[in-house]
């Protein structure tokens, strides 16, 4: 029998909805701090064992529904050829692409030559799940982009803009190659164990609906159909762009992450007008609530169950836990999730 994650990626009903949260390995967990303090952030990504015990973290503390492999965004990147340095800032890339010059220094890169650690992380860590799925990951095509031509995480993403209007030959051919190096990466990732794939597009809310019809539809099916072709359920998570969700469902995923912009029921009917299948929904509750009053939390936890309706829906946050997060708080939801 699936579980009760991919029975809701498959759109089924389940006494109640999964739950996992995005970025639920990580620094609200003392354990994580701790171990952390020993090694940089690019050595815990590089190091199985490591990898592993963090991924571990939060599934023994709270028992989450599924487990996300822990790796960064960047990773592949990196990979392509591009140096990424993680500061107290966040990640940086010192020599970003932003012209027909700069695309000779990214390259396809060959998955279990380059990132080996991904795949050998992945095989730990089926051996120490259980019955608890595993999720890979890997950033969408164009927030990926976002990071090779801005050099960091953008805040108005100027030169991504200016690279998709003034070159816009130039950001075709860096977005079909990210496209070409994470759709191996992602393959891998499958080959290796993870049973269903997240893809990030943690910054498309940027574009406006021509950019997305031009630049990103094409590059992020493609992505999606090559998963999806393996049998692993695809979902992808289009944060900021709820207002573009009737373009999105072209890209035929099985699942759509939603943030906490719109109730979840809208979400479904404005993905619903541009869908050609069925689909699931995950999402979307505000992880700042997280830093607030109980009783807050656990009203809307209790709309959002109403509007996931039990059927094709998994618990989630509308973006990542913030690093503050204090623990009762997530044991607050855990409960409140499972009707408790
Ligand atoms: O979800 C999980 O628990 C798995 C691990 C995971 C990390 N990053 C670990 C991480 C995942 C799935 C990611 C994805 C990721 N990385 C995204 C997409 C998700 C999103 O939030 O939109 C993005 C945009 C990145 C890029 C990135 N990595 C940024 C912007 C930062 C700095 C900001 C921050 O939160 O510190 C990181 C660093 C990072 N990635 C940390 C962790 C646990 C913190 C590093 C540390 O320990 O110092």
């Amino acid at each position: 029998m699936d579980s009760l994650f991919l029975a809701a990626c498959r759109g089924q009903s389940t006494p109640r909805p999964p739950l996992w949260l995005m970025r639920q390995a990580g620094r609200y967990l003392p354990e994580y701090r701790e171990i952390r303090s020993n090694v940089t952030f690019l050595e815990l990504c590089k190091t199985p064992a490591l990898a592993v015990e963090v991924t571990l973290q939060p599934i023994r503390r709270f028992g989450f529904d599924a487990a996300i492999l822990f790796s960064d965004l960047l990773i592949p990147l990196e990979a392509m050829g591009l140096e990424v340095v993680f500061t107290e800032l966040g990640p940086s890339l010192p020599a970003p692409v932003r012209s027909e010059e700069d695309l000779a220094r990214v390259r396809v890169f060959d998955p279990w030559e380059s990132t080996p650690f991904v795949y050998e992380t992945i095989r730990l860590l089926k051996d120490q799940l259980g019955d608890t799925p595993l999720i890979g990951f890997a950033g969408a095509p164009f927030t990926t982009a976002t990071y090779a031509i801005e050099g960091k995480t953008g805040k108005q993403f100027i030169e991504t803009k200016k690279l998709l209007n003034r070159d816009p030959k130039t950001a075709h051919r860096l977005l079909a190659l990210i496209e070409s190096a994470t759709r191996s990466y992602l393959l891998a990732q499958v080959a290796a164990g993870a049973q269903a794939i997240q893809i990030f597009d943690s910054w498309v809310g940027v574009v406006s609906p021509e950019e997305w019809d031009e630049f990103v539809l094409g590059p992020t099916k493609t992505l999606v159909a090559a998963v999806k072709a393996t049998g692993v359920p695809v979902i992808y998570f289009p944060n900021g762009a709820t207002t573009l969700l009737d373009r999105i469902s072209k890209v035929e995923a099985d699942v759509y992450s939603i943030d906490w912009r719109l109730p979840l029921g809208q979400a479904r009917a404005r993905l619903q007008e541009g869908a050609s299948g069925t689909f699931a929904v995950q999402g979307n509750l505000d992880p700042a609530l997280l830093l607030g009053r109980e009783d807050r939390l656990r009203l809307q936890v209790a709309k959002i169950v109403g509007e996931g309706g039990g059927r094709g829906h998994i618990f989630n946050l509308g973006h990542g836990i913030y690093p503050e997060t204090p623990i009762a708080s997530v044991e607050a939801l855990v409960r409140a999730v499972r009707g408790q």
